[in-house]
């Protein structure tokens, strides 16, 4: 299981869960009631599901693939670790996970 931890901006811790191995973090989020509208429903076309991921935990995830960073590129408030929530799933040597939302979303389906 993994230990995920969704803050808000301020830093707050704004929702919890454990989660087995293969958990879409978006989907997960929504569950939650998180503000993450995932409007392309994961195909990486929106962009409303950022969030950034800690520091500590951004190495443990799989690599971006080109298409995320690309739609990264144009989403606002981007930090160095910010990924797709609809791309990330826990995996079974994944213990703890902790994202941030961020301030706001685009959703550059709307372009
Ligand atoms: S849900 Fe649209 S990019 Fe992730």
């Amino acid at each position: 299981m993994t230990h995920i931890r969704f803050l808000n901006p301020d830093g707050t811790l704004a929702a919890e869960a454990h989660a087995p191995p293969g958990t879409r973090l978006l989907t997960l989020a929504q569950t939650l009631g998180l503000p993450l509208e995932g409007t392309c429903e994961g195909a990486m076309a929106c962009s409303t599901c950022h969030v950034i991921v800690a520091r500590e935990h951004a190495r443990l995830l799989t690599e971006p693939t080109p298409h995320e960073e690309d739609m990264l590129d144009f989403t606002a408030h981007v930090q160095p670790t910010s990924r797709l929530s609809c791309q990330i799933h826990t995996t079974a040597d994944l213990t703890e996970l902790t994202v941030s939302l961020p301030v706001a979303h685009t959703n550059m389906q709307g372009r």
